[in-house]
């Protein structure tokens, strides 16, 4: 029970990794707000977690939402010691394929997403008074470019310079903001992957995450549950020195 009293507000926690830090924060004490743009969705998770978890619709792009879903999550949950940064989106493409559209989308989830869900959860955490931890997910696509994934790699990227900024900024409210960047994680998400690989690289549909799971060091793609660690521990007082950093939670991928 390391997060026994906490109350934690999770972006993109109707599917995948955010609703597995959601079960993994419920079974560690906290209270969690499921926050996604995916209403229905959003709304069976958390019912399905029990009475320590709520739901909230939040479209991470709108300012609107953002203010409205913090609100709600924090009227019903007492206060907000965590946020976990979560909400993304993937495209690919080859560079001269690229759409101003697929970019805006990007960025607007992905990087402005992040600011300002960041912005809204350290000014509660500030008006509070006892401090708080935001977890950024970044990637290890953002510690370097990938040939057809320009976009999301630049946006991965902006969320670890971000993580730093803000780290920076945020410690003397006794904020603690750090990232995690996953490596490759099996999931509805990736199996989106898969599908735009196949698509450019002319494979077979599971043949990419085959590869991708084969060339990890640990032997295998990772699963939601190998990053609960990493996610708990950051939200627990035992992190209170660690300050702007970006762990990677990754198999041996990549080294910092
Ligand atoms: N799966 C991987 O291999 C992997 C690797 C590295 C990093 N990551 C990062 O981990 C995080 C979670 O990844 P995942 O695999 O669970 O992704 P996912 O696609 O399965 O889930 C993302 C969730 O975000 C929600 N979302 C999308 N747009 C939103 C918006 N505008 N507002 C609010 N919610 C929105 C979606 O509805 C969905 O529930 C992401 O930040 C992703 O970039 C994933």
């Amino acid at each position: 029970m390391r997060l026994h009293g906490k109350t934690a507000l999770i972006t993109g926690a109707a599917r995948g990794i955010g609703l597995e830090f959601a079960r993994a924060y419920i079974a560690e004490g906290a209270k969690v707000a499921l926050a996604d743009v995916n209403a229905a969705a959003v709304a069976q998770a958390a019912k399905a977690l029990g009475p320590q978890a709520i739901a909230v619709t939040m479209d991470v792009t709108q300012q609107d939402s953002i203010d409205a879903g913090m609100a709600a999550a924090v009227a019903q949950m007492g206060g907000l010691d965590i946020l976990i940064n979560n909400a993304a989106l993937f495209s690919a493409a080859p560079i001269v394929e690229i759409t101003r559209a697929d970019y805006d989308k990007l960025f607007a989830v992905n990087v402005a997403g992040t600011l300002f869900t960041l912005q809204a959860a350290a000014r509660q955490m500030i008006a509070q008074g006892r401090g708080g931890k935001i977890i950024n997910m970044a990637s290890q696509a953002g510690r370097r470019g990938e040939g057809l994934v320009a976009v999301y790699c630049a946006t991965k990227a902006a969320v670890i310079s971000l993580t730093q900024s803000a780290g920076l900024d945020l410690i003397r409210h006794g904020i603690n903001v750090n990232a995690i960047a996953p490596g490759v994680v099996d999931g509805e998400h990736w199996d989106g992957v898969d599908a735009f690989f196949a698509k450019y690289e002319n494979k077979a549909p599971g043949q990419k995450k085959r590869e991708v799971g084969a060339a990890v060091p640990f032997g295998r793609m990772g699963t939601a549950a190998d990053l609960t660690g990493m996610a708990i521990f950051l939200a627990t007082p035992e992190a209170d020195y660690i300050v702007a950093q970006c762990f990677g939670v990754d198999g041996g991928n990549w080294m910092a």
